[in-house]
């Protein structure tokens, strides 16, 4: 092993009887010192501007936050949440009909299609859907709890199962998604707060769906 590296990469000691002479072997160290970089005085260019760039990322970092953080409320990452006007304490909920699509779209579109018509023979239609106008307690209800069971909605009968989509929602989305619903493709029922919803999702308590049937002797269809 020492043997191996004495042969490769290190020049033998001189010894007795060795044929290397010391003036050899001080060129060779004054070659190897002459290869190294020459120290110099003062700093290194590449240093400086990594440090303007940090300087720079710290400056921008300091505007961004300046402008995106909200006053650090950690309310500011909940969209539904109520919004703080300056020293007005927290805005009084309204009905925000864009909120209401966007969520219609992520939580509803997939079976009551987009263009509310539903699909024929499985999911019933949203637009022009007496279920739908009328009462807010019935549609908070079925979107709270679902709904399942033998339905009639605009003269075509549905046997299918609405999953509880609003148990996992908070109040204020789904006031939203259901002032939607209620004025979107030519309905026009007004429009449902926030606290509508928490008075009934605390009066019907975590529950089943409902069947039709339960729900129209509780609420039955408005004639107009
Ligand atoms: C997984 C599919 C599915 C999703 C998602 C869904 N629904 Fe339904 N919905 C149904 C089905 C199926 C029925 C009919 C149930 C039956 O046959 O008893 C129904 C019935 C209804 C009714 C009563 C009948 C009518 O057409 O007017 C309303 C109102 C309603 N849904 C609103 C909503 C809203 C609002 C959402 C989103 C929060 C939603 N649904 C999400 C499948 C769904």
């Amino acid at each position: 092993m020492t043997d191996q590296h004495h042969s490769s990469d290190q020049p033998r000691r001189p010894s007795a009887g060795d044929s290397v002479s010391d003036s050899r072997l001080v060129e060779a160290h004054s070659h190897l010192a002459r290869d190294k970089e020459e120290p110099k005085e003062g700093f290194s260019l590449l240093p400086i501007v990594v440090v303007f760039i940090f300087c720079g990322f710290g400056f921008w970092a300091g505007l961004y936050l300046t402008r995106n953080a909200a006053g650090f409320s950690p309310s500011a990452f909940d969209l539904n949440a109520p919004r703080e006007v300056a020293n007005d304490g927290p805005k009084a909920f309204e009905p925000d009909l864009a909120k209401g699509e966007k969520l219609f779209l992520q939580q509803c579109a997939s079976c009551h299609q987009a263009n509310g018509l539903g699909v024929p023979g499985a999911f019933p239609p949203l637009a022009n859907s007496a279920w739908v106008k009328g009462s807010e307690d019935r549609i908070i209800k079925i979107v709270l709890a679902g709904i399942a069971g033998e339905i009639e909605v605009n003269g075509m009968k549905y046997n299918g199962n609405m999953p509880n989509i609003g148990a996992g929602l908070k109040d204020a989305q789904v006031a939203n998604i259901v002032s939607y619903v209620r004025s979107a493709w030519g309905n026009h029922a007004d429009p449902v707060m926030d606290t509508k919803v928490a008075e009934i999702r605390k009066a019907i308590g975590s529950r089943g769906q409902y069947s039709p049937k339960e729900i129209l002797e509780q609420h039955p269809l408005e004639t107009k």
